[in-house]
């Protein structure tokens, strides 16, 4: 069924790659606001490739990436922050040298969330009360579950409308992924934000997701409501090895 409301992000048959190789063929989907979508896959599926076209950092050779009604597809990647998207990188790529409470003044940038950088910054250490503890903290000593944290903390520095993570439960213990959903889930249900994350933990991801897409050697081959993906037994014997 087609959603009538307009998209907040649609993807319009992107192909994208390095070199001579081509990594994400085609694909197309779309990003309602509120939801939670995720986008599923194996190692080297071009999960990352994706989400570095959508912001930019990898040039799409073909297709449109349209956010806000506006196309962003050849939009710089340090202006998306300023528009309303931001991501949250693989690992979270914190600057560990410097303090949790640096690392989110980062998140800031831009000449508009620079503005109200401070009460912000203080919004966020009530979310995250972890963060408040190590604020002073050098990043690279947080543990795996903190270092997504403050991760996710210094994407929403910029206050954005879609925040996009790769891979946010890598890496981390079981306990740890169950937390790190829960926030996901919260930001969305709790502060209306609509979230599209990457993942290859697809039981998981499927569970806290509205809708899914799988991709598979850089090609989606499946989306749609996401109890209907996890329920399908081909996605479980494929994708989920039950
Ligand atoms: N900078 C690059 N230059 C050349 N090839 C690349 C580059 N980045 C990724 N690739 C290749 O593109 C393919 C898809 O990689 P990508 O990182 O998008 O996959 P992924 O689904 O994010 O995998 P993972 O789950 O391991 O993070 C892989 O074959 C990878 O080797
Ligand atoms: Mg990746």
């Amino acid at each position: 069924m087609t959603n009538p409301v307009p998209a907040l992000l649609s993807v319009e048959n992107v192909t994208a790659g390095y070199g001579d190789a081509t990594v994400l063929f085609d694909a197309a989907f779309e990003v309602h606001t509120g939801e939670i979508v995720a986008i599923v896959g194996a190692n080297g599926a071009g999960k990352t490739t994706l989400l570095s076209t959508i912001v930019g950092l990898v040039a799409a050779r073909a297709g449109r990436i349209m956010f806000r009604g506006r196309d962003i597809t050849k939009r710089p990647a340090h202006l998306l922050p300023s528009d309303g998207l931001a991501l949250v990188p693989e690992g979270g790529r914190l600057f560990p040298f410097m303090t949790v409470e640096e690392n989110l003044t980062l998140g800031a940038y831009s000449p508009a969330s620079r503005q109200g950088l401070v009460a912000r910054r203080d919004e966020m250490m009530q979310m995250f009360p972890i963060l408040h503890e190590r604020r002073q903290q050098p990043a690279g000593t947080l543990s795996g579950g903190e270092r997504q944290m403050c991760a996710i903390a210094r994407a929403l520095m910029c206050r954005p409308t879609l925040l996009m993570l790769d891979e946010p439960s890598v890496g981390l213990s079981p306990l740890m992924v169950e937390r790190v959903f829960e926030i996901i889930e919260g930001l969305a249900r709790r502060e209306g934000l609509t979230i599209v994350m990457v993942e290859q933990n697809v039981t998981e991801a499927l569970e806290v997701a509205d809708r899914g897409y799988i991709l598979d050697h850089g090609h989606i081959v499946r989306g749609g409501d996401a109890a209907m993906l996890r329920r399908d037994r081909d996605i479980q014997e494929t994708y989920m090895g039950l």
